[in-house]
């Protein structure tokens, strides 16, 4: 669902304000959303204006364009997740931008192109990075599909195709079926020819669900592994994607077939995964993690480029479209987490 672009709240305005005067007085800055503690958004978020950074030699200065929030970002925010940054740091963690200047000796790309906004924080307005590192988006990507393109759609295409070895037609089982991992699930298991059964917390998400082209959506508590067969016409489940934790996990593990394997990717309910012994034992089912960030660096830059070539592949093609629940502007990052935390169905975005 689309939503309009909120700009300018009252103290919106006083930072245009006080950037127009910073203008009128040569000063060139820019707002970025920055912490000096780990904590709570709400409470460590500070909108700043720093200077505009110059790009050195080799280097490119990239403008955003429109950044994501993401799960992890809060992580990164708090201080829990598994790689920080050095503070003050500037939050985000994915986006989109445009190329604006090319420092010395730079003719490997030129300005205008569209690249993953630089990983040293995306909440921000101006970044500069190595010219050799810019990871390009295809030219035929909108911008606001671009912006979300970076972790979860590589992340859903890993789970499906790096974890265990599916063949068409086989069920898989996830939860968050809503999440942007999880709708990406949905249209690339479509796309690939598995079946996916999605767990969602509420009831008005069946149907959107369906029309991405879920096979089934069940409900959250709704005991509903005891009606696996005729959800699945009696086929085994190959794959279980846990990104919640909790009793939703467990409805999984019950769900497997024999030899089935769990991966857990994230963990939205602050709890321990308890394992219910019997499935180990006598279903053989197996428990793996998985980490995108980890993927990048074992595997490296070619394997990274070749699974965004699959996932632009599918954008490009028609086969993936993740829905955007809004847009704010940067100094509206309050309002746009709140929403964030909100019942939605698609991502909020930050744009400049
Ligand atoms: N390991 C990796 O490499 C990797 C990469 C990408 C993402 N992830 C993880 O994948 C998950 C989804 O990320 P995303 O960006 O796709 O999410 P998202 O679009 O922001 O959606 C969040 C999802 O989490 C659900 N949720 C939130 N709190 C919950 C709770 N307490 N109990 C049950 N469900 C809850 C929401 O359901 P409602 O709509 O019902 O609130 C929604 O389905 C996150 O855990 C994230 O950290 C991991």
């Amino acid at each position: 669902m689309d939503r309009p672009t909120h700009l300018f709240p009252d103290w919106g305005i006083s930072f245009a304000l006080q950037r127009l005067s910073s203008f009128a007085g040569g000063m060139s800055d820019m707002l970025s959303v920055r912490h000096h503690e780990f904590g709570a958004p709400s409470e460590v978020l500070r909108v700043e204006s720093l200077p505009v950074p110059e790009p050195g030699p080799g280097e490119v200065r990239v403008k955003l364009l429109a950044a994501t929030i993401n799960p992890s970002d809060y992580g990164m925010i708090g201080g829990s997740y598994g790689s920080l940054r050095e503070l003050p740091a500037v939050a985000g963690r994915e986006g989109v931008g445009a190329v604006d200047a090319l420092g010395e000796g730079v003719d490997s790309v030129q300005t205008g192109a569209h690249v993953r906004f630089p990983d040293g924080g995306t909440w921000q307005e101006y970044a500069c990075m190595p010219a050799e590192d810019l990871l390009l988006v295809d030219a035929s990507v909108p911008v606001e599909q671009a912006a979300v393109s970076f972790i979860n759609p590589p992340t859903a295409f890993c789970l499906l195709d790096k974890i265990v070895d599916l063949k068409e037609g086989d069920w898989i089982v996830q939860n968050a079926g809503n999440s942007a991992v999880g709708l990406s699930v949905i249209q690339m298991a479509k796309a690939m020819g598995l079946k996916t059964i999605s767990q969602v917390r509420r009831e008005e998400l069946v149907e959107p669900l369906l029309a991405y082209g879920a096979d089934q959506v069940v409900l959250e508590g709704s005991a509903w592994p005891k009606k696996l067969k005729e959800l699945t016409g009696g086929a085994p489940v190959k794959l279980a994607l846990n990104s919640i934790g909790g009793e939703s996990a467990i409805d999984q593990i019950k769900a497997l077939g024999d030899g089935g394997t769990q991966v857990t990717f994230g963990g939205m309910v602050a709890d321990k995964v308890r394992f219910p012994t019997r499935f180990l034992i006598f279903n053989d089912v197996r428990l793996v993690g998985f980490w995108w960030d980890k993927f990048c660096k074992t595997e490296g830059a070619d394997a990274v480029l070749e699974v965004m070539d699959r996932v632009y592949t599918m954008m490009r093609e028609g086969q993936l479209k993740l829905p955007i629940e809004a847009t704010y502007a940067l100094p509206q990052i309050q309002e746009a987490i709140q929403h964030d935390k909100s019942p939605k169905l698609g991502k909020v975005l930050l744009r400049p």
